[in-house]
């Protein structure tokens, strides 16, 4: 009985494997965002919320924006399975020496949800992509 359950378990995990290492096949996050047109968009509406965020726009006060946008439009590519291969420096090193904090965290993820919201991201594929960005809460705060 239990190779049994050993062996259910191990064809539900390759199925898993299979479904999420399909590169931008129909299930992957990056088209359940809409793809690059769908990442642009929600990209663009954190960066409103951001510059109408008085908890932590100064945080972005001195920073080349186009760059940023760039930048984090073609992370969320790549960790959602996109076409597209982030090359700048690892979330350690990019967010090094600023000290963020919890609460500005908190903040932007809370503005993430809200840009996300504004472009009709369902609930589901929201909390696909805030699991992902989740893991790089260690590599952001408190450095
Ligand atoms: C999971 C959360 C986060 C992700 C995925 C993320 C992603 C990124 C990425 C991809 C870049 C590099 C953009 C480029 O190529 O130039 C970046 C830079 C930056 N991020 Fe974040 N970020 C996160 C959290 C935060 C938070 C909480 C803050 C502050 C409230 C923040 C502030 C910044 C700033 C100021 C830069 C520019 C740093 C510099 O050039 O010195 N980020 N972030």
């Amino acid at each position: 009985m239990k190779r049994l359950t050993q062996g259910v378990v191990a064809v539900l995990a390759l199925g898993l494997v299979a479904c999420t290492s399909l590169p931008g096949g129909e299930d992957s996050l990056y088209q359940r965002l809409g793809g690059e047109a769908g990442i642009e968009g929600i990209v663009y509406e954190l960066l409103v919320e951001i510059a109408n965020d008085e908890r932590i726009v100064e945080r972005f006060r001195e920073l080349n924006i186009a760059r940023f946008q760039q930048g984090l439009e073609t992370y969320l590519c790549s960790v959602t399975g996109g076409p597209c291969q982030y090359t700048g420096d690892s979330m350690r090193i990019v967010h090094s020496g600023h000290n963020f904090t919890d609460s500005e965290f908190n903040a932007l993820v809370e503005n993430l949800i809200t840009a996300m919201n504004r472009r009709d991201v369902d609930t589901g594929t929201q909390n696909r992509l805030l699991a992902i960005l989740a893991r790089d809460y260690k590599d952001v705060v408190y450095l």
